[in-house]
């Protein structure tokens, strides 16, 4: 192909400046629509725009009912740079299909728990992108903007903010350290 729509820096490790020159680039030259990160906090995400040119459209982060990032989404509002959820539903960690708060909210709208947790995630404006290899899963987690969660359901969604990660902290020396084990000698 020689166009892309989106293209992201993963994590904030390594040459991040190099490698956001080089997409800078190329978002330039048209050939990435529109170019972002994943998983940089605010000290990261400030960063990236005070020392270069173009504004990350996006920042992808763990986002779901028991990492909220509310203090996070606001500081990426008022920089312009659109918060997208990774995990929206935690990978299921947590039993979070089986959440009594949840289910309570589904029932009452005869949704699924993953359709109203997605249509929290987008009342909240936050773009989402849940995974599933199900043809039916699929289709009904697209099947989210036919009801709207009223504000006091809305609320009800605070209480399950353990406001941690439920996978990794990028914050942690230790994570970094790893991550640069990992990486591949090309
Ligand atoms: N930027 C990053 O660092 C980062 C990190 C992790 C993930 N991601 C991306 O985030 C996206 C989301 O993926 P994810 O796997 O992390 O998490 P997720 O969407 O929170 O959870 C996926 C899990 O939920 C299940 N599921 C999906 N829809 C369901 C439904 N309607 N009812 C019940 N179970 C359902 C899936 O099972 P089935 O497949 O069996 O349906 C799978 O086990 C992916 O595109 C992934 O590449 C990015």
């Amino acid at each position: 192909m020689d166009y892309l729509d989106l293209y992201l820096i993963h994590q904030p490790f390594g040459d991040i400046h190099g490698s956001w020159r080089a997409m800078e680039e190329l978002y330039k030259a048209g050939k990435i629509r529109a170019i972002g990160i994943s998983n940089f906090q605010p000290d990261r995400v400030m960063d990236i725009i005070t020392f270069n040119e173009v504004v990350p459209s996006i920042n992808q982060i763990e986002t779901h009912p028991f990492n909220q990032q509310t203090e996070v989404h606001q500081f990426l509002k008022e920089n312009n740079v659109q918060i997208e959820s990774w995990g929206p539903f935690a990978e299921g960690k947590n039993n979070l299909f089986q959440n009594e708060v949840l289910r309570t909210i589904a029932e009452k709208y005869s949704k699924s728990v993953a359709q109203v947790v997605l249509r929290w995630l987008i009342q909240r404006g936050v773009v989402a992108i849940p995974k599933s290899v199900k043809k039916e899963r699929i289709k009904g987690n697209f099947n989210i903007f036919d009801f709207e969660l009223i504000p006091t359901d809305m609320e009800s969604f605070g209480i399950l903010d353990l406001k941690v990660s439920s996978f990794i902290d990028h914050r942690n020396p230790e994570i970094v350290k790893w991550m640069g084990s990992t990486k591949l000698d090309i």
